[in-house]
């Protein structure tokens, strides 16, 4: 840019002024933009000391578009004035012989140039009052033309400017003058040191330009987390914090034997009704399954056993193999709890998974058919409900919640149930913030657990905290074709635990 013809122009013309340049009437003089003068400016500028540049403003009248055209055909006044011959014309024709008539039809009266006669028998008819005019607005607008705006009063060129005929410029030039270390022959400065100029010992006397610290850098170009996303990793963090390890649920697409089956959930529950589950079409069955462990399934559904009664109906392999969109992710925990106790001997284990499910929800603000579910599993030698109340006391306080009551509810696969709810300081109220419970012996004996392992686990929503934290009140705001891509490019970091107030988390069901 330094070294750009506008550039060398512009200290050219310096060297031979004593004072200085304008730099717009330079531009004039150099034929180019005034832009162009100004960016050679500031590359000049960039150099040092070898020009000095103080911004000026400056302001000057241009005539508007309207202006122009009175300046080249007069004002609409003297134009109606010129249009009525001296033996007069019927009113009605002169808004046809003129565009603006109406304008000009009006000033010309009040300037006492034309008057109108409505005794005549065929209408009102407008004739000269004077022989000639003077087109004083034409001759205004001509002095702003030629440069000699300075020679109006004020009065008379705000009388023009509420006319909209002129309106004030505000150039922004600068007065250009030499710098302390003034010269017309400038070399290129270097942007960047190489290993050449540092063997050969040229960068000593290379010009080096200087660093731009309030440049902006390039914004990458990049993908942005969605809140989801973000309140999953810290939910995530959470658990492998607790010692948790993330179980694999990569396939929304599951049998109802995991589903329901496995989890002892009776084949005539409502919960299978298609009002609830999305069925598949294509493929409609699942043909794999351990069909060791399903003879299991189907006697304690059927016959019951462990000491249990069981359900005492007519259990279906074809029902069991149904396929379906999961519903809950504690489908992943059966088979994460199915292949544990195939290991021998048995190993404690915690385990959590953080991922999608589907029902078939009527749609409203807080419900959609897909949603997500964060869940726990911890499988132990002689867990009780006391275990269960610390984990969760645990958990949720690294969340930031500590004020809990727990609530006795109802699951088919744990016994007993509880409801958690959190005191939700905003709302001041108790509010559901997940679902708990032991799983039953009819769910873990047929899977081959230990007699005295028991399991505890608990569930709750993603978008829940997600709409709380990010303040959203319309989960389709959040997920779906609604979703406004800036809502996600400018939601920030999610700290969960660091905050106070944070997230009260809502029911899963
Ligand atoms: N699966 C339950 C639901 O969808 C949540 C839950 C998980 C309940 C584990 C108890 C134990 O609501």
């Amino acid at each position: 840019m330094a070294d750009s013809p506008v550039a060398q122009g512009l200290l050219r013309r310096l060297e031979l002024v004593d004072g200085g340049l304008d730099s717009a009437e330079l531009a004039a003089e150099l034929g180019v933009d005034h832009q162009a003068v100004v960016g050679a400016v500031k590359s000049l500028q960039a150099l040092g000391e070898i020009i000095d540049a103080e911004l000026r403003s400056t302001k000057h009248w241009e005539l508007t578009a309207e202006g122009q055209e009175i300046d080249r055909e007069g004002s609409h006044e003297a134009r109606v004035f010129h249009s009525v011959p001296p033996e007069g014309l019927p009113q009605t024709l002169l808004p046809q012989r003129l565009p603006s008539g109406k304008v000009g039809f009006s000033k010309a009266m009040s300037n006492k140039w034309i008057r109108v006669d409505k005794s005549a028998a065929d209408g009102p008819r407008v004739f000269r009052v004077v022989d000639s005019v003077e087109d004083e607005v034409q001759r205004r607008l001509q002095l702003v033309r030629s440069g000699q705006a300075e020679k109006l009063g004020e009065k008379e060129r705000s009388e023009l400017k509420k006319r909209k005929l002129l309106t004030e410029v505000t150039l922004k030039n600068y007065w250009v003058s030499k710098g302390s270390a003034f010269s017309t022959s400038i070399s290129k400065q270097e942007a960047e040191l190489n290993p050449e100029m540092i063997s050969n010992g040229s960068w000593r006397d290379r010009p080096f330009k200087s660093y731009n610290f309030s440049a902006h850098g390039i914004l990458p170009d990049s993908g942005h987390l969605h809140p989801l996303l973000k309140v999953r990793t810290q939910f995530r963090q959470i658990f492998l914090e607790m010692g948790f390890t993330e179980m694999p649920t990569d396939n929304f697409i599951e049998s109802s034997f995991w589903n329901f089956d496995a989890l002892f959930q009776p084949q005539q529950h409502p919960a299978r009704d298609q009002h609830d589950t999305f069925f598949l079409k294509d493929p409609a069955d699942s043909l794999q399954l351990p069909m060791d462990y399903v003879r299991r399934v189907k006697r304690i559904h059927s016959h019951g056993g462990y000491g249990s009664q069981g359900y005492k109906y007519n259990w279906k392999l074809d029902e069991a193999r149904k396929n379906l969109l999961r519903t809950h992710t504690t489908a992943a925990s059966a088979r994460a709890l199915y292949r544990l106790a195939q290991k021998k001997p048995f190993t404690p284990a915690k385990y959590f998974s953080i991922d999608r499910v589907f029902r078939n929800e009527t749609l409203d603000a807080t419900h959609l058919a897909e949603f997500h579910q964060i869940e726990g599993v911890v499988a132990d030698h002689g867990l009780t409900l006391g275990h269960l109340m610390g984990v969760l006391r645990e958990f949720f306080t690294k969340l930031g919640i500590t004020q809990l009551r727990f609530k006795p509810a109802y699951n088919p696969y744990t016994e007993p149930s509880m409801e958690v709810f959190s005191y939700h300081q905003g709302l001041k109220k108790w509010v559901e913030v997940g679902n708990s419970g032991l799983f039953r012996p009819e769910m873990l004996l047929p899977m081959g657990l230990p007699e005295n392992v028991s399991v505890i686990a608990w569930g709750l929503s993603l978008e829940r905290p997600t709409m709380i934290k990010y303040n959203i009140n319309n989960i389709r705001e959040l997920v779906g074709h609604k979703v406004n891509l800036q809502m996600v490019y400018n939601s920030p970091l999610c700290r969960l635990d660091a905050e106070r107030g944070s997230p009260q988390t809502q029911e899963t069901t």
